[in-house]
Parts: structure tokens; C-alpha cells; sequence
């Protein structure tokens, strides 16, 4: 396999996303000589090979497609899953708000299908390292098979472990942890062992209840600054003449984020001071309990 071209004339192995005028779409691999079945009639591989992206291409009956190389948050919205993957519109917002930069030392746990591992991967760019943790082998194999897909290859600076990221996890200095699991608040005390002075711990968690937790064992621990937490809604509009508004549909739920930054070693956060009410924690907390907290 080769890197996947990511743009010029349309060649062997390229995939296409073809759209019908009433926005229905399908994604093809170009093979010479193969046909594409839709109901509209066969679409000719050899008519989009060689041709530029943007083209419009019609079926043998005559119907019209327009044919573009898929964007990544195309592709990864449709690509097999095993388990739910993080959404475009929070990958944009993880890159962004945890800071994900060019060289940076990554990693995630879990890898899931794959999906913030493609984004993490582009952001380091070649100098980085994504080091993804997948409990499940079968969720690691379709990950390891959709971040092949999409980057053409496997990433020699990416690295698949299937195990218990806090058991299996061989990194020392990372820069960023970022955490899409069931219980990120069982990783604090890695974040704590591993991540650099300055690094920052990122969970993207479903509930309010994870949330909490996760926000009140970091307070806890001391050794990171004052958590943020956030979501994001993102709202698409209508775009007909005089009819310009949102859509009467959207995602109204994905997940909350929270962001925070790992102290110097010896040195306490100073943000807020106040001892969390005593249901905070389940009855089956087991980390650290605030210490030299001012009353
Ligand atoms: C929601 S999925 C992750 C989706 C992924 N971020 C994506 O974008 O495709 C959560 C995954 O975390 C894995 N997981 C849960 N606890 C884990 C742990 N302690 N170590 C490694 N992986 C874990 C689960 O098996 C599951 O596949």
C-alpha cells in the first residue's frame, strides 16, 4: 500500500464519493475496467479515471454524479465501526483545544474503530507519535484496518497495543493523554506518572456522571490545573431562496470534554480551592482524596 493521493487526476485504488442531485452518496475504489451498479444505471470506472476532482459524471441512462476524493469526516462517519466513534465535530475540537501539534507525543485510549486516531496522526504529522490503547482485539482490528484505509499505510509513527492502556501502557513522556473509555478517571494516576510538566489530559465522556468524576478525581490529585469542561453543538442551516434557517434537525448530543494541564512536579494547582461535596465520590472511589485543601 501507498499513501493515498490526496489530490490531482483521479488514478487506480483512488476512492471517489459520488453524489446524486439529491445529495445520496456512495464512496467507490477506482478499478480500470469495473462498473459501478446504481440505480440510476452503471457508472464506468474508466469515465472518472484520469479526470480531475469536481468532475460531474453520468450514468449509462444519463443521470449526473459529482465525484470528489471523500474528505476524512466523510469518510470516518461511514467507515465500519465496532465501537462508537468520536465524531467530527469533537476530533476538530480535541485537535484544537488539547493542542495537538505538529511532533507532539500522543496517546489514546481506547482506539475504538479508529476515528480520533486518523485526526491525531495528521496532527503530529511525521515528527509525532500516536500510541493508541484498545482493550478489545476485535475493536483494535477495525481500527488498525480503517486508520490503514484512510492513511494508505500503517503509520510508522502510530502504534496499536491491544491491552489495558493502564497495564500496557510503555510511554514515559507524553505530551497528551487523551481518554475515550468508560472510566478515564482510572487514568489519573498514569497522567500523573507519565504526562510531561505542561501536558495536558483530555476526556471526552457521555454523561454528566463521568464528567463529574473525572473533573473531581483531577481536583483531587492536586497535580493538574483547574479542569475545563465543555461541549459543542454544531447546527447545520437550509439554504433554499428566501428560506434561510437552521435545520429542523440536529445532533443535539455527543459527548463533553475536558481539558487540564499537568503541574510541575511539587507544585499544586491553584485553582479552585473547594473541597467537593461528600457525595462526589461513588461508594466505590478508590483514588486520592483532597488534600491541603484551604477549607
Ligand atoms: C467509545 S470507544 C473509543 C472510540 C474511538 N475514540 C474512536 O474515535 O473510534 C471506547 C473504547 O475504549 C476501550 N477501552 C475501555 N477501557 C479501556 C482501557 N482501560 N484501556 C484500553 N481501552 C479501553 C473500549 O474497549 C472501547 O473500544
Amino acid at each position: 500500500m501507498t499513501s493515498p493521493r490526496r489530490s490531482g487526476p483521479f488514478g487506480e485504488g483512488d476512492w471517489v464519493r459520488l453524489t446524486d442531485p439529491k445529495g445520496r452518496r456512495h464512496n467507490i475504489q477506482l478499478v480500470p475496467g469495473r462498473e459501478f451498479s446504481t440505480k440510476k444505471g452503471q457508472i464506468r470506472h474508466d469515465d472518472i479515471l484520469g479526470q480531475p476532482e469536481g468532475i460531474v459524471v453520468e450514468t449509462a441512462l444519463g443521470h449526473p454524479y459529482q465525484a470528489f476524493r471523500p474528505l476524512l469526516f466523510e469518510y470516518v462517519v461511514s467507515m465500519p465501526r465496532g465501537a462508537a466513534i468520536i465524531y467530527p465535530k469533537d476530533a476538530a475540537q480535541i485537535v484544537a483545544m488539547a493542542d495537538i501539534f505538529p511532533g507532539a507525543r500522543v496517546v489514546e485510549a481506547g482506539a475504538g474503530s479508529g476515528s480520533l486516531s486518523t485526526y491525531l496522526l495528521r496532527a503530529v504529522g511525521a515528527e509525532g507519535h500516536v500510541g493508541s490503547y484498545e482493550l478489545r482485539e476485535d475493536f483494535a482490528e477495525t481500527a488498525r484496518r480503517n486508520v490503514e484505509q484512510i492513511m494508505g499505510e500503517a503509520p510508522a509513527n502510530w502504534s496499536l497495543t491491544i491491552g489495558d492502556v493502564r497495564e500496557t501502557m510503555t510511554e514515559t513522556e507524553v505530551d497528551r493523554l487523551i481518554l475515550d473509555m468508560v472510566d478515564p478517571w482510572s487514568c489519573v494516576e498514569l497522567a500523573v506518572e507519565r504526562l510531561v510538566p505542561g501536558g495536558i489530559v483530555c476526556a471526552y465522556v457521555a454523561t454528566t456522571t463521568q464528567l463529574s468524576r473525572f473533573v473531581e478525581t483531577l481536583r483531587a490529585d492536586g497535580g493538574f490545573t483547574e479542569p475545563h469542561a465543555w461541549e459543542t453543538l454544531v447546527r447545520d442551516w437550509h439554504l433554499e431562496g428566501l428560506a434561510v434557517r437552521p435545520d429542523h434537525k440536529m445532533n443535539g448530543h455527543t459527548a463533553f470534554l475536558v481539558t487540564a494541564r499537568r503541574m510541575a512536579p511539587g507544585h499544586r494547582s491553584i485553582g479552585k480551592s473547594r473541597r467537593p461535596a461528600p457525595g462526589a465520590y461513588g461508594p466505590d472511589y478508590l483514588g486520592p482524596r483532597p488534600v491541603d485543601l484551604d477549607d
